[in-house]
């Protein structure tokens, strides 16, 4: 890996010999501890919940491990507020917190935004096996999103959670803020009354002083330590899984959510144990900035997969994907996110066959692969190399459809050249030795190289493994999974297309993948005029579909169809989910008139999204007030 360069901050106390490599095989550029040295264990939280202040306070102790007795702790921090550090006695440490040696591209001493935080410096005393930090957050806490009760479903309480990948956690507890230094962790919260506070954690209820305890105790990344707070109630839909949401929706989430179970079982047959205990879902209010997250033992969900007709839940499939694919075996660093997330589309793929059957789960790859395509046409070549080289560059800028759904094809190229049979067997044994552990693309080349592709030298030929991981763009041969019912909606399109009468269509057992493959076929040459009958005839602009409705509302900026203006508007203003938010402002800012509008929403919006969605709007927008 290139030595990164050391930016306003000289002689860095941190700064790592190339040479050194952590347990799990790498140096992660995106933090600045070094583990080496010193490693933490196990971070035990002590927190309140001040929703008026909109602040977390309280202490974190940590339990480190010490391979070098002289080096002090170095922890990451970004936009604490540190009281105090104490030692294992409960005497004061001294610390510092410094610039640190680790800076972005395009950040400078005066600004250092979207920045990587501060190094958290503490001299330990001979004896320490542990620290505690006593903070407080600030609004610079980034993974935070405080909501006000207006912005839920029941409007009358509050709402806190918390987003900690890629780089967030260290905004809310200081620690080894790298996916490859995996920590246990243990809880105690206590929050305003009449408020449940969840982690993805094992619930351990309320004590006598009101404060709930969770701990868990295999060792997670900590990007995957996560908190809610708000007028939650819970569902059962099997024995160990179960809902979490607000009383309003509980009903449908629970109705939509029913195959949890199905899922679950699916995924274990395919690749082994489901090695969390339960699995419950937490449907959050609709300002989440994406569509799920995989917190363990509790995947966080947009509202917006609740469609009714669970036409979405590939959603719930890729985040319990996850149990195995990212928290099992993990990213070592943010440079092997692919490993991450190509795995989990390829496996959430495999659950979706299983549950929902084969011609489903086409749909759904070819909805991807036609969507990874109109996307790298756009991209530079480093964001199309699926081990990319991040450099300097923020881990979110690594974010796109490349390493999940580029990813996603390279396993299944393997698959198709080894069979399913072999393919399946080689991915059990990836999770089963690589259990809790966090890996890098180097150590999945060198698994693929003596497992597979020695074993059978001429299916090997069909894989070029250097071309998939390092060059950009799709090899030769890339599987192109093709689905007769998408088929049978092309040449539905021909036919409107020689009619002009959307009377043609018969789209009355359309599912909503081939809607979605619908409105992206006539993306390129619909006009207004024709928006306006599909709209006559379908009411597309009443959608309560959201994917449906999003792909329409960009259609008709597009091509300049105002009817949807007011529904626009709602649903900007309403949904916080970046992967909505991001075409539709862009969409708009493609014209002088259409930015405008744009500012005036985003003027409203963005003090209702969450960070990491203002974070995106804000550079396709420009904005800076
Ligand atoms: N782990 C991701 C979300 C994520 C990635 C958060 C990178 C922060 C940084 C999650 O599993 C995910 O991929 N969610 C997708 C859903 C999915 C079905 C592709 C999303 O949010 O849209
Ligand atoms: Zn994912």
């Amino acid at each position: 890996m290139a030595a990164l360069p050391l930016g306003a901050c000289g002689r860095a106390p941190n700064s790592k010999d190339a040479s050194t490599r952590s347990s799990s095989g790498s140096t992660d550029p995106h933090s600045h501890a070094d583990p080496t040295r010193v490693r933490v264990r196990h971070v035990d939280l002590d927190l309140e919940l001040d929703f008026e202040a909109r602040e977390l306070r309280g202490k974190a102790r940590l339990a480190v491990e010490r391979a070098d007795s002289h080096a002090p702790l170095v922890l990451d921090s970004h936009g604490l507020a540190i009281e105090r550090v104490t030692g294992t006695d409960d005497s004061p440490r001294t610390f510092r917190l410094g610039a640190g040696a680790r800076r972005l591209a395009g950040e400078t001493a005066n600004a250092p935004t979207a920045s990587l935080g501060d190094a958290l410096t503490i001299e330990l005393a001979p004896a320490d096996r542990s620290v505690t930090v006593h903070y407080h957050t600030t609004e610079a806490a980034e993974a935070l999103q405080w909501l006000a009760p207006a912005q839920t479903a029941g409007g009358n309480s509050p709402f806190l959670f918390t987003q900690g990948q890629s780089v967030l956690t260290r905004t809310w507890i200081p620690l080894q803020d790298s996916p490859g230094v995996r920590v246990t962790y243990s809880a105690r919260v206590r929050a305003p009354r009449g408020l449940t506070p969840l982690m993805s954690a094992e619930q351990l209820g309320q004590g006598d002083d009101g404060a709930f305890r969770f701990q868990m105790k295999q060792a997670i990344p900590p990007y995957l330590i996560a908190l809610a707070c708000g007028d939650l109630t819970f569902r059962p839909v099997s024995a160990r899984a179960g809902i979490w949401a607000e009383p309003a929706i509980i009903e449908s989430a629970r109705a939509e959510f029913e195959d949890t179970e199905a899922m679950i079982a699916a995924a274990e047959e395919l690749f082994g144990p489901y090695r969390w205990e339960r699995y419950d879902i937490l449907v959050l209010p609709p300002s989440f900035p994406f569509g799920g997250m995989e917190n363990p033992r509790l995947t966080f969900a947009t509202p917006t997969v609740i469609a009714g007709d669970k036409s979405l839940v590939a959603l719930i499939a890729h985040e319990l994907a996850h149990s195995w694919s990212g928290n099992l075996v993990t990213n070592a660093t943010w440079r092997d996110f692919w490993l991450n997330e190509g795995f989990t589309v390829y496996f959430e793929n495999r659950i979706m066959e299983r549950v929902y059957g084969a011609e489903r789960a086409r749909m759904e790859m070819q909805l991807n692969r036609a969507e990874l395509e109109r996307e790298m046409a756009t991209m530079e070549p480093w964001q199309q190399v699926l081990h990319t080289d991040l450099g300097t560059r923020h881990p979110d800028d690594g974010f796109s459809g490349v390493p999940y759904n580029k990813g996603a094809l390279f396993l299944q190229a393997i698959e198709a050249a080894f069979g399913r049979e072999a393919f399946d067997r080689f991915l059990r044994r990836w999770f089963d030795e690589h259990a809790f552990q966090s890996v890098t693309t180097a150590e999945f080349r060198a698994f693929l190289q003596s497992e597979l592709l020695d074993q059978n030298p001429s299916a090997a030929r069909a894989i070029d493994v250097e071309e998939w991981l390092t060059q950009p763009g799709l090899p030769k041969g890339t599987p192109d999974p093709r689905s007769p019912l998408l088929e049978a909606v092309d040449r539905q399109i021909e036919r409107w297309r020689e009619t002009q009468s959307a009377d043609t269509l018969q789209t009355s057992r359309w599912s909503t993948q081939e809607w979605l493959h619908f409105l992206e076929a006539i993306a390129g040459d619909v006009d207004a005029a024709g928006l306006a009958e599909l709209d006559r005839r379908f009411a597309l602009t009443d959608a309560g579909n959201a994917e449906i409705l999003s792909v329409w509302l960009r259609l008709s900026i597009q091509r300049g169809y105002a009817a949807t203006d007011e529904a626009l508007e709602r649903f900007l203003l309403g949904i916080g989910r970046r992967k909505f938010l991001t075409p539709l402002y862009t969409q708009l800012a493609a014209t002088p008139a259409g930015r405008a509008r744009a500012l005036e929403i985003y003027r409203e919006a963005r003090g209702r999204y969450h960070a990491v969605a203002r974070g995106t709007i804000d550079g396709v927008l420009g904005w800076n007030e």
